[in-house]
């Protein structure tokens, strides 16, 4: 295995790549991008993995929201969003750009696809859009992987992990609801973005062989 990763490390781009995960909570984002990580590392190049909300102050707003200790408009959580991931992309230190410009792969655990397909739920996605894809500090990824999971396991996931549930995972049909609204938003976003479906509801090597020949397959 680890000499078939160090030949298509030939064939891997020149250039650092900027790699999104996205999904339903419960769709195991975080055991594919570690996965992903270890297969790129093993191939000699430096990887960055890292998240949304970030751990700002302004994350910590997030996650009172999430939580629902602090009751927040979808308009405001929108923007709170926003102003998270402008830090994301340009802090000096823990920043996206600083980063990619060091030479590491980022990946991105979520990004603002998710907020077009949850904040949707609440307020307009145009403007949503609008702010996310017309701010000049916040980077397009090379690459979104959607984790297609059907939403009555994720939430059967979610419920068996969780000690507390957050906003969005309360809900089967809330979860299912999201999941429209992601493609609803890919078609929107046609062409203009590379966003790549993965059936995840198959065996975890599975999952991660597919992932792997999409990465290759960036130029
Ligand atoms: P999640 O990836 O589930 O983090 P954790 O595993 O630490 O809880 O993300 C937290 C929640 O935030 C998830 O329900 C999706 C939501 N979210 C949005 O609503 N909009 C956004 O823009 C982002 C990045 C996340």
């Amino acid at each position: 295995m680890l000499s078939n990763l160090k030949q298509s490390a030939d064939t891997t781009p020149n250039k650092p790549l900027f790699i999104v995960f996205e999904g339903l909570d419960g769709s195991g984002k975080s055991t594919q991008i570690s996965m992903l990580k270890d297969k790129l590392k093993q191939m000699g190049r430096k990887v960055y993995v890292t998240a949304e909300p970030t751990s700002s102050a302004t994350g910590g707003l997030i996650r009172d929201a999430l939580s629902n200790n602090y009751k927040r408009e979808p308009s405001e959580l929108a923007s709170l969003f926003l102003t998270d991931r402008v830090s994301h992309n340009v802090n000096p230190v823990w920043g996206i750009k600083k980063a990619l410009k060091e030479g590491s792969d980022v990946i991105c655990d979520r990004y603002y696809y998710s907020s077009f397909a949850y904040q949707s739920l609440g307020t307009d996605l145009k403007w949503i859009m609008d702010m996310n894809l017309n701010c000049p500090q916040i980077l397009k990824p090379d690459l979104c992987i959607y984790l297609d999971v059907d939403p009555e396991r994720c939430k059967n996931r979610v419920d068996s992990e969780r000690n507390h549930l957050e906003i969005f995972e309360e809900d089967a049909k809330v979860m299912q609801k999201i999941r429209n609204q992601f493609f609803d938003v890919f078609d929107k976003l046609g062409s203009s973005e590379n966003i790549q479906i993965v059936d995840a509801n198959k065996p975890i090597n599975e999952v991660a062989d597919d992932i792997l020949s999409i990465v290759m397959g960036l130029k």
